[in-house]
């Protein structure tokens, strides 16, 4: 758990900022706010900030989390990890760089940022792990220790001031450009990856995921359209050899999770001949904040 959190985080029933008062020996870490609404640490080091009724999202489960732990740590998504801290550690100033990892999940692409960060001499980022799901987070905060990782729903407002973080990631999570926009500071960046069509199609033939449909790549584009402009765009393509205890979590950590279980998924797949090939598809947009409307260039009336 962080000593200090380096980040204007926001009380997320007054907005006002909260401050991190660290653990005595033995004691829980909170976060406190001047109107008195304070947020323990977990045991694990997240802290709750879900307020009122929390979400109706249906979140990861436990066994879920455990899947994409063990896949994701067993570095078959290496190239797209690589991929994700090339693209935000040049976006981190030298001293004091700031990252939110929003759908941090397991945390497993916020740390390659972070090692990547630490190689390169960037000095004191602070970082943000946001997930709604708590499982995730308990092996977020092991994972990466030095972050604050905070329960919270993307759809609400993010609990950080404005223009307080250098570089947001998105990596197979909502995204909520709205307030991705609040937060970044100006020359900030967004980096979000989608899956591609023929995203393992060969998985998911098998065990009934369900495939990328058409037209995923222009609607993330037009989502974030009135917010961000894409600036980069790339396909980070990994073939697959995998045993098929593998190829079941990797059906298992996604969205098939909340509707298949996982001894399905395992009995679909046992028919199939070791290892099971599979091609995953992703595409890494690095977006940056459009001008406000009232600094855009005209454009040229039609004639
Ligand atoms: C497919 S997982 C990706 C996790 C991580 N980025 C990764 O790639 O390993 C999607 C994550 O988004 C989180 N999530 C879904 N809806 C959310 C919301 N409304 N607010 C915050 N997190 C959310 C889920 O709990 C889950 O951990
Ligand atoms: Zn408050």
């Amino acid at each position: 758990m962080p000593s200090t959190t380096d980040l204007p985080l926001l009380c997320p029933v007054c907005r006002e900022p909260l401050e991190l008062l660290a653990a005595a020996p033995m004691g829980q870490s909170r976060l406190v706010c001047p109107s008195g609404h304070s947020y323990d640490a977990a045991r694990q080091g997240y802290f709750n900030l879900l307020v009122g009724k929390g979400t109706a999202f249906e979140s990861d489960t436990a066994d879920m989390v455990q899947a994409r732990s063990d896949f994701l740590e067993a570095g078959h998504f290496g190239p797209l990890a690589a991929a994700v801290a090339a693209a935000v550690v040049p976006c981190l100033p030298e001293e004091r760089g700031a990252v939110l990892d929003a759908g941090t999940g397991t945390g497993h692409y916020l740390r390659a940022v972070l090692d990547a960060a630490a190689a390169q001499r960037r000095r004191r980022v602070a970082a943000v792990g946001l997930d709604i799901s708590k499982f995730a987070l308990r092996r977020a905060a092991r994972l990466n220790p030095e972050a604050v990782n905070l329960v919270s729903d993307v759809w609400q407002p993010l609990p950080l001031a404005d223009k307080s973080v250098d570089a947001i990631t998105v990596i197979f999570a909502p995204r909520n450009a709205a307030e991705f926009a609040r937060v970044l500071r100006p020359a900030g960046r967004l980096v979000v990856v989608t899956p591609r069509t023929g995203h393992l199609a060969g998985i998911a033939a098998v065990t009934g995921m369900l495939g990328i449909e058409e037209g995923k790549e222009t609607r993330l584009a037009e989502a974030m359209g009135s917010h961000f402009d894409a600036e980069t765009s790339t396909d980070v393509e990994i073939p697959l050899a995998l045993t098929r205890q593998e190829a079941a979590n990797l059906a298992f950590m996604g969205p098939a999770g909340h509707h298949l279980g996982r001894k399905d998924l395992s009995e679909r797949l046992a028919g199939q001949p070791e290892p099971v090939q599979a091609q995953a598809h992703f595409r890494l947009t690095v977006f940056r904040s459009s001008k406000p409307a009232a600094f855009r260039p005209s454009k040229p009336a039609a004639t």
